[in-house]
């Protein structure tokens, strides 16, 4: 997709669709009072019948006339008084309507949106280019009769540069829906090491390195290699490192991603209706992977190391039992009370392994807990971190990036439940209360000194209801423009 700005008055804009966006109660001034001049009033007519309302997402599709070059005019709600968020729903809200309507083609007249024009272009694109996305990858009936994707956005008056930024990162998001969405049988723990490899070829400033079981057990990484043992494909330990030229001095940035290609719960099988969906539990993987693609597109100084644990949770006679004890990386010994918290087990060997590559700040982010789906929904991640500035830094990333972040309490309390009676922890609690908190404070153990924060990511990651913002159901890619504005903040 072709992302463009230009000054072309929005009359002469030569798209299939022309959108012009109102806020709630819609009022038409400036540009909007100029396109619906040249529609012949069928605007305010619309708005004076109570048809366009300017409901944040409401779009009207209008068959344009001699006056306006584009084929169709799509008025496209904010909201009573609009945000970023309402901005992206808004465009993401207008791409779908218009690639519905099989467009190619799509321009938005800037000057419509009542916000800065830097936030106003960042946000249409994001949304243009998130609501352009389908998972039409297994659909095998001819292309033509389904909706179509956009060639080119062009935003009018819109800010080059910030508009540039926002198609690198949101085209990374949606490559990250690529991964999240692929389902078990094609993209397991090698796609995901292939995956890296190829983004270590693009950038030059990005280098790869993909270690196998034999690697795990010369570094004593009993916790992952318990969840590797039932067999099934290989398991991988993944490492990313952007290096640029002139990095942000005394940072490296680790991000550790959840790589889980699928998590049957093992031995402590999942029953039928919780399993299915667990081919996302690699999302925090496809999200540090593809921030860090995206940080190396756009060049940042700052040095960053990814982790990703990639392995599948399955049931076998080699797979790990309750009741056994394993070896963490860093020495410290785990009573497996339950195989389905296989998660933080992964997660412990490549937390220490972030330090050991030189990180300073570390995020993890990992489909940790079910209990974090009840606790905050699909709209907040969880954060749970040991470092306040640093949480802050993340919120404020998260903010801007259109990725909400609450904060959940990382606290001793929790380790009450993490007694074992054999060994230094248990990796599951029999409590039935706080079980994010408590899987948060288990990778305390094995996070190291200096900042770290741990994004529980089960509830945003995948979206099972459609929640009209013109997003679709699956995979959305969730941390990816948290983390690249993270970064950013860092540098
Ligand atoms: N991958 C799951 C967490 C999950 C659940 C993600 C629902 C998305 C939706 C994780 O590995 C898991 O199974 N967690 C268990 C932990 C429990 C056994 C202590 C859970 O939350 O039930
Ligand atoms: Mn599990
Ligand atoms: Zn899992």
């Amino acid at each position: 997709m072709r992302i463009t700005t230009a000054n072309t008055s929005p009359l002469r804009a030569n798209a299939d669709v022309l959108v012009v966006t109102v806020t709630k109660p819609p009022t038409l001034e400036g540009v909007a009072a100029e396109v619906d001049a040249a529609l012949g009033g069928t605007v305010a007519d619309l708005i004076k019948a109570g048809e366009i309302r300017g409901a944040r997402g409401q779009v009207t599709v209008i068959h344009a006339g001699a006056g306006v070059r584009a084929r169709s005019v799509a008025v496209v709600g904010l909201g009573a008084t609009p945000e970023g968020d309402d901005i992206r729903h808004a465009a993401a809200a207008a791409a779908r309507a218009a690639t519905t309507a099989r467009a190619k083609t799509i321009a938005f007249a800037v000057d419509t949106v009542p916000a800065d024009r830097d936030l106003a272009s960042r946000c249409l694109v994001e949304g243009a280019v998130l609501g352009d996305y389908r998972f039409d990858r297994f659909r095998s009936g001819p292309a033509k009769e389904r909706p179509s994707r956009l060639d080119t956005v062009t935003l009018l008056n819109g800010k080059r540069r910030a508009s540039e930024r926002a198609a690198v990162v949101a085209t990374a998001v949606n490559r990250a829906r690529d991964l999240q969405n692929a389902p078990s049988n094609h993209l397991g723990p090698e796609q995901l090491a292939e995956r890296a490899r190829s983004i270590a070829v693009e950038y030059k400033t990005v280098t790869t390195t993909v270690n196998d079981r034999r690697f795990m057990e010369r570094r004593k990484m009993g916790a992952f290699l318990a969840v590797a043992a039932a067999g099934g494909p290989a398991p991988a330990l993944i490492t990313l490192r952007h290096k640029p030229a002139k990095p942000a001095r005394g940072v490296v940035l680790g991000l550790v991603g959840k790589g889980l290609t699928y998590d049957t719960g093992g031995y402590s099988l999942k029953p039928a209706r919780s399993m299915s969906g667990m081919k996302f539990d690699m999302s925090g993987a496809a999200a540090v992977l593809e921030a860090t693609a995206a940080i190396a597109e756009l060049s940042l100084p700052i040095e960053v190391v990814c982790v990703v644990g990639a392995v599948e949770n399955l049931v076998s006679a080699t797979g790990m039992r309750p009741d056994d004890i394993v070896t963490a990386a860093n020495g410290k010994t785990i009573e497996i009370t339950n195989t389905d918290a296989e998660g933080r087990l992964v997660l412990a060997d490549c937390l220490y392994h972030a330090r050991r590559q030189g990180a300073t700040h570390v995020v993890d982010l990992a489909t940790l807990t079910g209990a974090m789906v009840v606790a905050l929904g699909d709209w907040h991640a969880g954060v749970f971190a040991n470092d306040e500035a640093f949480v802050e830094r993340i919120d404020a990333a998260g903010e801007l990036g259109g990725e909400h972040v609450w904060r959940m309490p990382l606290h001793d309390t929790y380790k009450r439940f993490m007694r074992s009676d054999v060994a230094d922890m248990r990796n599951a609690s029999t409590a039935g209360k706080g079980g994010a908190c408590f899987a948060a404070r288990f990778l305390q153990e094995f996070a190291g000194d200096g900042p770290w924060a741990h994004l529980d990511i089960a509830g945003v990651a995948d979206i099972d209801t459609d929640r009209g913002d013109g997003l679709a159901k699956g995979g959305s890619g969730w941390g990816v423009r948290l983390l690249v504005e993270l970064a950013q903040s860092l540098c």
